[in-house]
């Protein structure tokens, strides 16, 4: 494959394609498995993942690319593989998660900053020779009572900026994720709301990635979808999710990025997979690719249906490749509730 940051970006998003985010940290991948009632160790998260990279058919035909975390990249399958080589075999392409966490921001009421810039030189370096080629870091925007503040959101937009830097200094593509919550503390927003907030985050990451000499060429935009507060008491149609999501990207991300893949955020499996597909489908001719970059939507029905025993592998796997399949007709706006019921 080409090593050209443009050429990685592209087959990242290519037709019919997406992105598997399986970087969650030991924190967040425990309390996924608090939900099957299995406890992670080194042992039942390699199991887990094993699974998923070794879901042949997902990971040749519908997976361009899979976000993995620090302990995973160097993780072996089980009789010995890297990871990192069941991937490549397969045609998909190893990322990495390379933030360290939102943590608190002094001065403000409960807002985040994302954390990770010192040191990020040398960590890009190695995780290039581990063998990825892009990289994922995200920042977290909560809409509240007096929230986002431009604080906030000036500090998150630059931090974005001099990750992107950093990567492309190492040639590894960027994957630039700042996420407007629809699941925070308080999310009883409103659809304009959640449009407003997304607007001015996503013109303050451009002018900050333009700052910063970021070639917009050589990275991918992962955003939130437009859409009310899991708790709003006005819940927006599918269509108009697909509309203002699609008018808001419209109106921020200049036509040089490659691919825009969105994240899932809460969204449950079949409403991410249909917003995503009705976009693709309603958007008219768009500058960009529009497809998944998901992670609880490609994989809860498949932690269900593994459950952490080995004798249930086969039917994790199907599970997974349903999804992938399903998004992956979305990705080209092909998506539809009888192909979801026919091939379930
Ligand atoms: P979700 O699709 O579960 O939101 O996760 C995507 C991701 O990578 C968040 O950083």
């Amino acid at each position: 494959m080409s090593e050209r940051l443009a050429d990685i970006a592209v087959a990242m998003v290519a037709d019919g394609r997406g992105i598997l985010a399986a970087d969650e940290s030991t924190g967040t991948i425990k309390r996924r498995f608090d939900s099957i009632h299995l406890e992670s160790t080194a042992d039942s998260r390699r199991d887990y993942r094993e699974m998923l990279f070794r879901a042949d058919d997902a990971m040749r035909n519908y997976v361009s690319g899979v976000i993995l975390y620090d302990e995973t990249i160097r993780q072996k399958a089980k009789d010995g593989t890297p990871f990192v080589d069941i991937l490549k075999a397969a045609g998909s392409i190893p990322g990495i998660k390379v933030d360290k966490g939102a943590q608190p921001l002094a001065g403000t009421q409960g807002e985040q900053i994302t954390e990770g810039l010192d040191g990020l030189r040398e960590r890009l370096a190695e995780y290039h020779q581990l063998g990825a080629r892009f990289a994922k870091w995200r920042a977290v925007i909560d809409i509240g009572q007096g929230i986002p503040t431009y604080n906030a959101l000036a500090a998150n937009a630059h931090a974005l900026a001099r990750y992107a830097a950093l990567c492309q200094e190492a040639q590894i593509v960027p994957i630039v994720e700042p996420e407007v919550l629809m699941d925070g503390p308080v999310a009883t927003h409103d659809i304009a709301t959640c449009y407003r907030v997304t607007e001015l985050t996503l013109k303050l990451v451009f002018e900050q990635l333009y700052f910063a000499g970021v070639d917009l060429t050589g990275m991918i935009l992962k955003p939130n979808m437009v859409i009310a507060g899991k708790d709003s008491p006005t819940q927006a149609s599918p269509e108009e999710v697909a509309e203002k999501t699609v008018k808001v990207l419209k109106a921020c991300v200049p036509p040089a990025v490659p691919g825009i893949a969105f994240l899932s955020g809460g969204q449950s499996d079949e409403v991410a997979t249909k917003h995503l597909s009705l976009m693709n489908e309603l958007g008219g001719p768009l500058p960009w690719k529009l497809t998944f970059s998901y992670g609880r939507a490609l994989q809860a029905a498949a932690l269900k249906a593994w459950g952490g025993k080995p004798e249930n592998v086969a039917a994790g796997q199907r599970a997974f490749t349903h999804r992938c399949r399903m998004n992956a007709l979305a990705a080209t706006g092909r998506w539809s509730a009888d192909a979801e019921r026919h091939a379930a």
